[in-house]
């Protein structure tokens, strides 16, 4: 709901209120936002505002009839650059005299219903009844500029989002060097600012940064939102827990440069800005022309963390993915990447897809390779048919082929690119990013294709819809394997470069948002050398992400954690792969590298082919217990426990939307001596209710134990010898079954206490075995 009292606009959700005011300048003066709070009238609105008498040395007043304070201590809404508000500004744009202040003030204000969608980059929406709007214009005082502030309350998901439009109104354009997306000011101490950063197969490590003065910025200018630095952030106090406690949330939907910035200035005011990062960036907005900054999303919660990941993760479910398979569950995937890398032909891939099929994988997707004369990664990209010695039947005969069998059939593509040795690039040398005359950085021995020109948009979205419909493609993988350099568009003339990179991403989001509805049927997963391009932007057209090429399951404990504050885990592609693990050379227990998957879109990404009969029949039996499963994993509400960043054990769990059915997540890094308890909490259930909470029944292989064989073995067994082979092959040994009765409210405030951990003396089925990298999923069911 929104309400203006008197200046005064209160937006509210079911559960907060982000309140401000028209100022008598005109300026808007943030409030609040928190939990709801009672707000009548303009008497109780008063106590907000915040009162100045007189403006400290060296400060600069705003005007001679308002000589009481200074922007600089105020708590904005929406600030400029050059009237001495001496923070980081949301907007700076040089005029056509040269100067840089602009003086933006309050016009206008309109109260709607409904989502209005952006019109040149993806926005969220909504189906009708589920958001409000509070529309302000600003005009600047001194030159024919006005700036479009939009609110949207989504009310039952706690959630507002805001964007913002500068309109051109005048005669003469103007150079704009920043127009941000989000700007709060608060006069709160001591908040947390949490980012999620890292780098390739290392994404989303979470990072908390005490604000105490000055600048932290976390930002991207590489092209895609980076796996450096994720738009996705947090505050904080910092007695704020996963349950209790209070946490904002903000997210940006776009997928190019961007920043978050958290300044505390001289006063101890925090000021908290996001958008489009205004390094390399400069737009020309033209007499008459409209600019559009990518929208801001935020969220607010007093139950901590898990809370306002509650709060992201329906917002994107209802008003982020769309399309069929927006909730949709998701297919289990078999990938061809780490079970042959570039080395695949028809034959092999149609071995792998009837092994696939016989242990319940539903979906078998072609990786890098297929194309061109494509072998490693030095040639082809651009060149988008059928390497027929690869694939002698082409795209059409294979995917025949692997329907056949019953499953369906995924491809890999990665358009955005050009390789230097392709047939495209030698018809089109002019598509290619590249400075005219100058060599190029290169990066993964590629270029990328100049996406701000309409012409290669048009090329794509034609070559693309005939290889998904020759093809009969069921999921698509879109990949995006270098970051930007050397940035220049040469369709652009060169006084417009600082367009570029801002460009190519509503060329692609062009490209995507006729691709997507041509073809609603298909599943598309985003992927940019895994999380490189993980971001809200991209989940407007892809239900899923590649979340990594980390397939190692103890790293993912950590990457999946940190998807999981923003990003619902069902968007983030997880797989189960071979041992020693090719990004780390670890070797996890199969069971793990399941259960950690099984938190997000489950896939296999290993030669199943290598595999024995008995790592065959796990993970049949994996598969099965996913599918019966598969809707509390993937569209339960999601709760994290222990957090693997605060040591050595991670806990997570998911619960159905009708809390009968639960399930959970416990995994220990590194195994600690001597130290046999181990707890469990599962949060959500009905605190009322009764439950069974039970593990699965397991088998121990005996060469778990090595050569602790020969404590119970008649014979002498040599420790890894054929014999000790043999042995594993007959003698079976029971793992522990844990199996209770309990109320809802134990699980979530008291936990399991769990069969003790092997600990060196001693071993009977009531031991739990748990090396390095164990894990156990449990499951509690309501009786
Ligand atoms: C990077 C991706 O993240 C991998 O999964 C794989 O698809 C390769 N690209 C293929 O080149």
């Amino acid at each position: 709901m929104i309400r203006q009292i008197d200046n005064a606009f209160i937006l509210e959700t079911d559960n907060t209120a982000y309140v401000f005011t028209v100022i008598d300048i005109g300026y808007l003066e943030h409030l609040y936002y928190g939990r709801k709070i009672r707000l009548e009238d303009s008497k109780t609105i008063e106590a907000l505002i915040e009162k100045h008498e007189f403006v400290p040395g060296n400060n600069n007043v705003y005007n001679e009839e308002n000589s009481s304070f200074t922007l600089n201590d105020i708590r904005l809404e929406f600030s400029a650059n050059g009237k001495s508000d001496n923070r980081e500004p949301f907007i700076e744009v040089v005029h056509a005299d040269g100067s840089r202040t602009s003086d933006f003030v309050f016009e206008s204000a309109k109260i709607v219903n409904g989502k209005i969608p952006l019109s040149t980059l993806p926005s969220s929406y909504d189906k009708g009844g589920e958001c409000s709007a509070l529309i302000i214009t600003l005009a600047d005082r001194q030159y024919d500029l006005a700036v479009e502030l939009s609110y949207y309350v989504f009310e039952k998901c706690d959630v507002i989002t805001r964007s913002a439009k500068l309109i051109n109104r005048g005669k003469d354009s103007a150079r704009i060097l920043r127009f941000m997306s989000m700007q709060i000011d608060t006069d709160r101490k001591d908040m947390i600012f949490t980012t999620f950063n890292g780098a390739w197969i290392r994404e989303m490590g979470r990072v908390d940064h005490e604000l105490k003065r000055g600048r932290i910025v976390n930002d991207s200018c590489v092209g895609a939102s980076s796996s450096t630095a994720n738009p996705f952030v947090m505050f904080s106090e910092k007695s704020t827990s996963e349950n209790s406690g209070r946490a904002y949330g903000f997210n940006l939907i776009y997928s190019g440069n961007h920043t978050e910035i958290a300044e505390v200035s001289e006063f101890g005011k925090l000021r908290f800005l996001s958008g489009i990062n205004p390094k390399g960036f400069e737009f020309c907005l033209e007499p008459g022309s409209e600019f559009e900054a990518p929208e801001a999303v935020f969220t607010f919660s007093d139950e901590g963390f898990n809370g306002m990941s509650y709060n992201m993760h329906r917002f994107v479910s209802d008003h982020i993915l769309r399309g069929e398979w927006a909730n949709m569950e998701r297919p289990v995937l078999l990938n061809s990447w780490e079970a042959a890398y570039f080395d695949i032909t028809e034959f092999k891939l149609l071995r792998m897809a009837r092994k696939a099929k016989s242990v319940g994988i539903e979906l078998l997707v072609m990786d890098d390779g297929w194309f061109g004369k494509r072998n490693d990664d030095r040639s082809s990209l651009g060149d988008w048919y059928p390497n027929k010695r690869k694939l002698p039947g082409g795209v059409k005969g294979l995917s025949k082929k692997i329907h056949d069998l019953g499953i369906g059939f995924g491809i890999w593509v990665e358009p955005e690119m050009i390789s230097e040795d392709s047939d495209l690039y030698r018809a089109h040398p002019d598509w290619a990013m590249k400075v005219p005359e100058k060599p190029h950085s290169p990066g993964r021995n590629q270029m990328i294709l100049d996406l701000a020109n309409p012409e290669v948009c048009t090329y794509l979205v034609n070559t693309l819809t005939d290889l998904f419909e020759i093809g009969n493609i069921d999921y698509v993988k879109w990949d995006m394997n270098r970051t930007m350099s050397d940035v220049y568009a040469p369709s652009l003339a060169p006084s417009r470069q600082g367009e570029a990179a801002h460009r190519y991403i509503m060329g692609l989001y062009g490209i995507l948002d006729k691709l997507t509805k041509k073809f609603p049927d298909i599943l598309f997963e985003g992927c940019a050398s895994g999380g490189n391009r993980s971001d809200l932007g991209m989940l407007c057209y892809f239900s899923q992400m590649w979340g990594s090429d980390d397939t190692d399951a103890s790293e993912r404990v950590a990457i999946q954690t940190g998807y999981s504050y923003g990003y619902p885990l069902r968007t983030v592609g997880a797989h189960v792969s071979s041992v020693p693990n090719h990004q780390t050379l670890r070797v996890t227990p199969l069971e793990t590298r399941f259960d950690v998957a099984a938190f997000g879109a489950l896939g296999y990404e290993c030669n199943l082919c290598d595999l024995d009969t008995g790592t065959l029949e796990a993970i049949r039996e994996q598969i099965s217990l996913y599918k019966k499963w598969r809707s509390v994993f993937q569209m339960g509400r999601f709760y994290r426990g222990e957090n693997i960043y605060d040591g050595n054990t991670a806990s997570f769990n998911a619960v159905s939307a009708d809390r009968s059915r639960g399930v959970a997540l416990y995994y220990r890094k590194l195994s600690v001596p001597n130290d046999q308890s181990g707890t469990i909490k599962m949060h959500g259930l009905e605190k009322d209710a009764l439950y069974r909470f039970y593990n699965r029944p397991f088998k121990l292989d005996v060469r778990m134990f090595g050569d602790l064989i020969n404590m119970i073995a008649p014979v002498h067994v040599k420790n890894g010898s054929a014999v000790h082979d043999l042995v594993s092959k007959f003698v079976k040994l029971d793992g522990e079954q844990e199996d209770y009765t309990v109320y809802g409210d134990v699980l979530s405030e008291a936990g399991v206490h769990l069969l003790p951990a092997f600990s060196s003396t001693g071993f009977n089925s009531r031991t739990r075995v748990f090396p390095d990298f164990s894990s156990r999923l449990y499951f509690a069911e309501k009786k």
